[in-house]
């Protein structure tokens, strides 16, 4: 009986450490690509460059819905959209075609867990999802769409 819970307790310990470490890589690989890619507009401390660039500090698109972050990276963002109260009416170009799953989900991992941001670590898996559910799509999400998502609200 103590055997058992010692090797119920060293399971569930394994697993958690092996989720941390697998976060802490995420978000090694994660701040590689924003980096690269997303640092241009929104800037190595994540603030943007209002009124083009929007902040992504504890902006309701990086605390929501992880399905929707992932759309929004996979295939941009046409304005105007409303970020804390600011007006943004440029573009954010879609990535589809130049990043993969892993790194996608790297950066949303990365931006999550930055900037005074503490919102938990996104799998690969999230995107892989959502790259297959909107395969047929070729526009960028409106406002209107993503104010709309169906788990718009939730912060996982
Ligand atoms: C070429 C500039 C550009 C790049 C590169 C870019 N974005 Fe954006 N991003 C924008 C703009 C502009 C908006 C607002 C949409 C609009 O005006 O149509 C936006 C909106 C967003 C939003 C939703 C609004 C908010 O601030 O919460 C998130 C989240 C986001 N970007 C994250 C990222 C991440 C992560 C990357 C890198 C993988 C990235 N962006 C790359 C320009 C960019």
């Amino acid at each position: 009986m103590k055997t058992r819970f010692l090797n119920c307790a060293f399971v569930l310990l394994s697993a958690f450490t092996a989720s941390s470490v697998l976060a802490d890589e995420q978000v090694d690989l994660g701040k590689t690509v924003y980096m690269t890619l997303c640092v241009a507009c929104h800037q190595p401390t994540g603030a943007g460059l209002p009124p083009v660039f929007p902040t992504l500090l504890q902006t309701e698109y990086v605390s929501g819905s992880t399905e929707r972050f992932a759309a929004m990276i996979l295939k941009g963002v046409i304005g105007p959209i409303t970020v804390k109260g600011m007006v943004f009416n440029n573009m954010m170009p879609p990535q589809e075609a130049l990043l993969t799953d892993e790194k996608i989900a790297a950066a949303i991992t990365y931006v999550r867990a930055s900037f005074g941001n503490t919102y938990p670590a996104v799998l690969p898996a999230v995107v892989t999802a959502a790259r297959s559910k909107f395969t047929d799509r070729k526009t960028s999400w409106t406002e209107a769409e993503l104010k709309a998502w169906p788990d718009s609200q939730a912060a996982k």
